[in-house]
């Protein structure tokens, strides 16, 4: 049986990083899982033959099945499967399209939770889940609502995950950076520069949470400034801490209806 990883979302900024960390783990295979041909197809040429192009977008569900028949098919040995691939946009409830409300909880919840189901059956003692949520997820978080919510279901789903699966050897970790140097995030807000406090390198996230799985922790917190975030999360009361990220971030969105969300 092919020892692998599955990798979603292996063209941003968190996806390289992970690729890098990957590639020194004990693996056959990467399977690096995309919606672009054309980036997967430059990833892969860049990493060798153990990245192996996976086409599949992930906010279409036929299509992740599509993943599940591979790996029927295929029966390999899952060691790691990082569920990365995530997208975010910043701005009022009411401006968001049927379209992009589906997809969010789509790519966000759904696919990662089917995800894990199929490759479940594939995986043994001292298989890794890594399921990239967010500090986003440690309270409500208005004017990124809905991201924020879907990544707080993600790490509720991957803690209980951790806790069911303990008796098969297998863990699930719920990664929760704060912002990260990726593409992801929008550089300026009408000419000016937006400040992202705390920020750090995609690198130190992936490394942290490649140690934390490693562990069977259920939770990955990379940062002291995060760590900080969290204990706040834990002893203020969630309308303060609305209150707080509410006022800090409202000016961007009355600006323009979008903006980076983390
Ligand atoms: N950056 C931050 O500050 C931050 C903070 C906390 C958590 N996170 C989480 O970290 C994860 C990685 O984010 P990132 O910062 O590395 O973002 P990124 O650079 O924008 O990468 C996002 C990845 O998701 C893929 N993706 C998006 N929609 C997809 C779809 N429908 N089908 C297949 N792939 C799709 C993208 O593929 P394409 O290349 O084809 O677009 C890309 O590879 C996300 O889950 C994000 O929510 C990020």
């Amino acid at each position: 049986m092919k020892r692998i990883a599955v990798l979603t979302g292996p063209t941003g900024g968190l996806g390289r990083a992970f690729m890098n960390e990957l590639m020194h783990e004990d693996l056959e295979e990467i399977w690096a899982v995309g919606r672009n041909p054309a980036k997967l197809a430059d990833l892969c040429a860049a990493y060798g033959p153990k990245a192996v192009p996976v086409r599949c977008d992930l906010g279409v569900e036929g299509e992740v099945r599509g993943l599940a028949l591979l790996l029927a098919e295929q029966k390999p040995d899952i060691r790691f499967l990082i569920n990365n691939a995530g997208v975010a946009r910043m701005g009022k409830i009411e401006g968001f399209s049927d379209d992009e409300l589906s997809k969010t909880i789509e790519i966000n919840c759904k696919t990662p939770t089917l995800i894990c189901q199929y490759a479940l059956p594939y995986m043994t003692r001292g298989a890794r889940i890594l399921n990239i949520a967010s500090a986003s997820s440690f309270q409500p978080n208005p004017y990124i609502a809905l991201y924020s919510a879907t990544k707080a279901y993600l790490r509720s789903y991957s803690r209980s995950m951790n806790y069911e699966l303990k008796d098969r050897g297998i863990s699930c970790t719920a990664v929760c950076p704060g912002w990260v140097d990726t593409p992801m995030l929008r550089r300026t807000q009408n000419g000016n520069k937006v400040r992202f406090p705390g920020m750090v390198s995609p690198e130190k996230v992936v490394k942290k949470a490649m140690r934390d799985a490693k562990k069977g922790r259920d939770m990955s917190v990379c940062s002291l400034f995060v760590k900080q975030e969290h204990l706040w999360s834990k002893l203020m009361p969630q309308k303060w801490s609305m209150a707080i990220w509410g006022r800090a971030v409202k000016r961007y969105v009355e600006d323009q209806n979008s903006l980076p969300a983390k």
